[in-house]
């Protein structure tokens, strides 16, 4: 872990509360290096060390990583394999310094397809950083932005079949506390490595209004610094939220 280069000095506008990051570009690094892609994926591994430390020290609240989607269920079996070793290797190294530096990790989506000795690491992780207040990470993980939308849906349909909700009432709040991202504010901030013009399935609900930043830089080469660049363009940007802006006076 490189903790050389000094923070720089955000005060003077906001810092994003939330930034959400789609980590790409693991298996282009490696062909770049003439690896096999799994130690690309190794390589990101350092890469999300990297952007947790330096989210924590931006002042960032919440960060959300896309680890893994529903769709890379499709991957080779022996990719997918190499992945949810990596998720339970790295659950299992670093829950001990994460609860030192005081940072919770989470991990949403779909568990249910994993075996079961990586949720018992998934749920170790979550239980020894569960105190963590200066920056909450949400590890994405066999999660798609249409699956969320789904099974937030089927909740509310059964709450209306309950008698407990009725239809006519349903609002965003309803929706959003249906998600598994309940209770978070949306991202402000979405970072994509690998110059990637899409979304991939990835929070489509909340990324309503989210300031988008994509790099070329592919996701193992992501260091802190490149999360500063982005925090300071965005602290550039003018949210409008489909508003005017007020003329200057
Ligand atoms: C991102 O890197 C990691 C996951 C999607 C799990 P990729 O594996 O998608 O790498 P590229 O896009 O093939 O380079
Ligand atoms: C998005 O990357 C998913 C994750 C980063 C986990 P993909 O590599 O799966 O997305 P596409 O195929 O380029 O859209
Ligand atoms: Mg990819």
């Amino acid at each position: 872990m490189t903790d050389v280069s000094p923070t720089p000095d955000f005060r003077a506008s906001p810092v994003p509360r939330h930034v959400a990051v789609i980590m790409d570009g693991n298996g282009r690094w490696a062909r770049e290096q003439a690896l096999p892609r799994q130690e690309g994926h190794r390589a990101g591994m350092e890469a999300v060390r990297e952007v947790i430390h330096g989210a924590a020290e931006a002042g960032v609240e919440i960060l959300t990583l896309f680890a893994f989607s529903t769709e890379n269920w499709f991957r080779p079996e022996e990719e997918i394999m190499a992945l949810m070793t990596l998720l339970q290797l790295y659950a299992d190294q670093e829950k001990d310094e994460l609860r030192e530096r005081n940072i919770r990790v989470r991990v949403l989506g779909d568990l249910s397809p994993l075996a079961a000795p990586v949720r018992d690491a998934i749920r170790r992780i979550e239980e020894t950083t569960k105190q963590g207040s200066r920056l909450l990470v949400n590890l994405m993980v066999s999660y798609s932005g249409r699956a969320e939308i789904l099974r937030a849906t089927r909740s509310l349909a059964r709450r209306v079949a309950l008698g407990e909700l009725d239809p006519d009432d349903i609002d965003e709040a309803d929706l959003d506390a249906a998600l598994d991202t309940c209770g978070l504010p949306d991202p402000d901030l979405l970072i994509r490595t690998s110059g990637e013009f899409r979304i991939s399935n990835f929070m489509l609900w909340q990324l309503a209004y989210t300031e988008l930043h994509i790099t070329p830089v592919l996701w193992p080469d992501f260091t802190r610094e490149h999360l500063f660049e982005a925090v300071c363009e965005f602290q550039r940007r003018e949210r409008r939220f489909g508003r005017v802006t007020s003329p200057a006076s």
